[in-house]
């Protein structure tokens, strides 16, 4: 890869204005302009390894786009740091700008329909990252917005932080995915779901480890299972050790997630075994690293020792979030040269 910079022109679909670049490229649209992406399985498998490359050309700063006029939206129902701060970062230096909606002084809140907010935001946005609890509310939007809707978080996925996830595992295995064993402990929660399809996506193994009745969705277990094939494999099963042993990647989340909170505290002792801490780390492979999407409960889901150790990439996994979003945006908005 050259370390020379260059700034490349960027096609906005709705005013068709070009960037004066320093290099004058052809465009390339992608399979993924003008899309929504409400699921990790959104993308096809050449899609996502594509994303991934424009992600670490875009935080070598091998690559520089410039999305001057596009117009971001973020529509938050729940809390967040990383995803809204990234968004909102990964847009501003694509040279566009964001528009942080208030959910809470929206009409929406008093009961204005879905579908008719959704069709005025799209006449004044040109992409909107959600963040809700029902999947089928991100749906309805994506269903009367003609501009590409984001699942920024639901109760069903995360599919943002998978990307970012995946760039992690590429850079400490060598640009790697496929073939690599991926362990995930703890709640079969949204970010498990989208890891399961997402693994199935790149051709790596998961193991899916929790508490009998904290399984992931059957249909998701199923969904990942038909995308994996005979290329990789997806295992539910409830014992953390024989699902360590040997991977590549040890991956967790609250036990709780947001609109569980009640809950929090019944749920330690359940899952207190699928802990990650040095020891459960010792059976993994010795290469192993270790992912967590954040905010990170220590003690509880994971141990200080292990967030903070040799092994963990947590930091440069959140930083990925900006990266990953930022490439995200380009694709959906309408490619790169
Ligand atoms: N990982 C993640 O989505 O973090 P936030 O809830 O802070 O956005
Ligand atoms: N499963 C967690 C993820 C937070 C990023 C939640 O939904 O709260």
């Amino acid at each position: 890869m050259s370390s020379t910079v260059h700034i490349v022109p960027f096609a906005c679909p709705k005013f068709d204005t070009f960037v004066v670049s320093q290099r004058q490229v052809g465009k390339h649209m992608t399979g993924l302009h003008g899309r929504d992406f409400l699921s990790i399985t959104d993308m096809a498998t050449s899609d996502m390894l594509e994303l991934l490359t424009l992600a670490a050309q875009l935080k070598s700063g091998a690559v520089t786009i410039d999305c001057k006029g596009k117009i971001l939206g973020l529509l938050f129902r729940k809390s967040s740091t990383r995803t809204r701060v990234s968004f909102s970062s990964a847009m501003w230096r694509l040279g566009g700008q964001v528009i942080d909606l208030n959910v809470s002084v929206m009409q929406v809140s008093r009961g204005e329909p879905v579908k008719d907010t959704a069709r005025i935001l799209s006449s004044y946005l040109d992409v909107l990252a959600i963040r809700t609890y029902e999947q089928a509310e991100l749906q309805e939007f994506a269903d009367y917005a003609d501009i590409p809707i984001i699942n920024a978080l639901t109760d069903l996925e995360h599919p943002c932080q998978i990307l970012a996830d995946f760039q992690a595992v590429q850079e400490s295995f060598d640009g790697q995915l496929s073939g690599l064993t991926m362990t995930y402990l703890g709640d079969g929660n949204n970010v498990a779901h989208s890891l399961i399809l997402g693994c199935a996506l790149a051709g790596m193994n998961i193991r899916v480890a929790t508490p009998p009745d904290y399984q992931p969705d059957a249909a998701i277990v199923e969904q990942g299972r038909k995308i994996a094939g005979d290329r990789s494999t997806v295992t539910v099963l409830t014992d953390p050790k024989a699902a360590v042993e040997g991977a590549h990647v040890l991956y967790t989340d609250v036990w709780a997630s947001m609109g569980q909170e009640d809950l929090a505290e019944s749920r330690i002792p359940i899952f207190q075994p699928y802990q990650i801490n040095n020891e459960l780390l010792a059976i993994a492979d010795k290469t192993a690293i270790v992912l967590h999407c954040l905010p990170a409960h220590r003690g509880e889901e994971i141990t200080d020792a292990v967030i903070e150790g040799p092994q963990s990439r947590v930091w440069q996994e959140a930083e990925n979030r900006m990266h990953a979003q930022q490439a995200l945006l380009v694709q959906l908005l309408g490619g790169h040269s």
